[in-house]
């Protein structure tokens, strides 16, 4: 299976913020943001899966800044590691204030995508090499993280029934 560099994989996507994007602060509404990271994520993910991807979890976000009506987000993500058919992909979310040249981190998360066959059965995806110092960092600590993941699954409580 081919070698891919983690940087090779890298998506970026720029959006505007409107007003039906927003609250009655004219901020953006936090959903809104959520909604674009799962699909720089799903389009990086597919990218490097060359397959149907779906998002297995989300580790949580935190909401540093807001954005504005006016403002442009920019959004980065790339594929920081990967396990048999899982694929960490780290999403950074970056608000432009474009009249007055202000730039702020609006929040950053790593997801989980899983790469799916035909059968929408978890299939494997290629390795990731990292190269640069912060993606040798990201790569490093992914396997704690999945750890993490999978013992905060394992304590999850039983669901109540569905009504
Ligand atoms: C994600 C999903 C495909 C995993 O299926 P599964 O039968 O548990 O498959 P497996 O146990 O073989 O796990 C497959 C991979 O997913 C990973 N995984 C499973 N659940 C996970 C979770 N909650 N968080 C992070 N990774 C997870 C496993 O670690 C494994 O990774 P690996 O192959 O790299 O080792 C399945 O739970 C699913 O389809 N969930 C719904 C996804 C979805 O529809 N998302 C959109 C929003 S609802």
């Amino acid at each position: 299976m081919d070698k891919i560099l983690i940087k090779d994989t890298k998506t970026t996507q720029t959006r505007l913020v409107l007003p039906p994007d927003t609250n009655h602060l004219d901020t953006i509404f936090g959903g809104k943001i959520l909604a674009y990271i799962d699909e720089i994520a799903a389009l990086t993910a597919m990218k490097h899966a060359k397959s149907a991807v779906v998002t297995a979890s989300i580790d949580s976000v935190d909401f540093l800044s807001s954005a504005k009506v006016g403002d442009s987000l920019t959004l980065e993500a790339y594929v920081t590691y990967t396990g048999t058919s899982s694929m960490e992909v780290y999403v950074k979310v970056i608000a432009h204030d474009l009249i007055n040249h202000e730039i702020t981190l609006t929040t950053e998360s790593f997801l989980t995508m899983v790469a799916l066959d035909q059968d929408g059965k978890p299939t494997p995806v290629p390795k990731v090499y990292p190269e640069s110092k912060q993606e040798k960092e990201f790569y490093s600590t992914a396997p704690e993280r999945k750890r993490l993941r999978k013992e905060r699954a394992a304590k999850r409580p039983k669901s109540s029934p569905i009504l």
